[in-house]
């Protein structure tokens, strides 16, 4: 067994090479710095890529939603069933368009939307559903569709998803993606909306950008936003989408040698992936059961930190977080969900890692154990 690293082991540091510092020069040198060509063409190899027929850029995945959610006119007096496992964002976007989320209990396998108790949350306020895909793993969307309400769906983590043999970009009403920082595509900052409704499409084309007319006239004709993406960062996401696969298979590699390393500590288990599905293997979310494991999932994080690796939390359940809790004071336990945020913890992942820095991890992870377990 190896000992305690000499360098910090970084959680999701993204993977950026001479080819993205190349494509960036090279867009600052055509003195496109807003949206441009490189947005459009980002587009166009998203669409395909997604197999949906229209894909919007915008400057984020928050953004990405809260349009989404606009152009299907939700809005003031009207509810949004979500998950509570999830980034804030989530549930801001629905706050910002003046509705109520509701939030909605998880699976104990995925954390991903519970599909039997979303009938139960529906009422005659109910506008739209927003589940999400943790870690990559699609949540189940057929029995969410058969309720006939519009659906967009939080896919910041699920680029490379399929739901059963489907991309993920054309299944629902809108489907949102981050090119944040540590996503599949890094752009550093910056959102999708993959759509096959023209409307939806138009809806949020019209949002993104208040429309700049021949420079003397110009109309606004509907809500108006600052939501797009530039094409420096356009020029970014387009490298990082050619080293898609590569990428996926490091990472592919890196799950095979954390089901590997952890499969023997008991009280450590991997969030469930389903095999009839294409997990995107954006995280690698391990639950700590303190019983079993013999000390808690903050012990844990502690520990792990003293072996100098990094570790995240995906994550706290949002209607617990304060601002919530203090907007939703009746809001009902999510004792799933609950339980889960006390329990979730992200290990290392990232193509810029090798796998001598993953098995780092994995030895550390087991000294750790062997320290607390009973
Ligand atoms: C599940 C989830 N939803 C939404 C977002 C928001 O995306 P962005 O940071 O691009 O606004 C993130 C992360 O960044 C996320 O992890």
């Amino acid at each position: 067994m190896r000992t305690r690293r000499s360098t910090p082991l970084g959680f999701q540091p993204p993977a950026i090479g001479e080819e993205e510092v190349e494509a960036v020069a090279e867009t600052l040198r055509s003195g496109w710095l807003t949206t441009g060509p490189r947005a459009a063409l980002l587009e166009d190899r998203m669409a395909e890529y997604l197999e949906a027929r229209h894909v919007l850029a915008v400057s984020s995945g928050t953004a990405a939603m809260h349009l989404a959610l606009l152009a299907l006119d939700v809005g003031p007096g009207d509810e949004v069933i979500t998950s509570p496992i999830t980034w804030p964002a989530t549930g801001n976007v629905i706050e910002h368009t003046g509705a109520t989320p509701v939030f909605c209990d998880v699976r104990d396998d995925d954390l991903n939307l519970d599909p039997a108790l979303v009938p139960g949350l529906v009422t005659e306020r109910t506008k739209a559903i927003l589940p999400v895909h943790l870690a990559g793993q699609p949540c189940d969307l057929d029995p969410i569709h058969a309720l006939g309400l519009p659906v967009v769906d939080d896919a910041a983590h699920a680029l490379e998803s399929r739901y059963r043999d489907r991309k993920l970009g054309g299944l629902s009403d809108a489907t949102c993606f981050s090119l944040y920082a540590t996503k599949n595509v890094a752009a550093g900052e910056g959102g999708l909306v993959a759509t096959s409704r023209d409307d939806v499409a138009e809806a949020v084309r019209a949002m993104r950008l208040t429309r700049r007319g021949d420079g003397s006239r110009y109309d606004q004709t509907t809500w108006g936003f600052k939501a797009n993406l530039s094409d420096v960062l356009a020029a970014i996401a387009l490298v990082q989408l050619d080293k898609l696969d590569l990428h996926a298979q490091i990472r592919a590699r890196q799950f095979a040698l954390y089901d590997e390393g952890t499969a023997g500590l008991d009280g450590i288990e991997p969030l469930a992936r389903d095999p009839r599905d294409t997990h995107a293997l954006h995280l690698y979310v391990v639950r700590i059961d303190a019983e079993r494991a013999g000390a808690t999932r903050d012990d844990y994080q502690r520990a792990l930190a003293e072996e100098r690796i990094a570790t995240s939390i995906h994550f706290l359940p949002v209607h617990r977080l304060t601002w919530f809790r203090e907007r939703y004071p009746s809001q009902p336990a999510l004792p799933v969900a609950e339980r889960a945020g006390e329990q979730v913890l992200s290990l290392p992942l990232s193509p810029a890692h090798s796998d001598d820095d993953i098995a780092d991890a994995i030895d550390a992870l087991g000294r750790v154990h062997a320290r607390f377990a009973p």
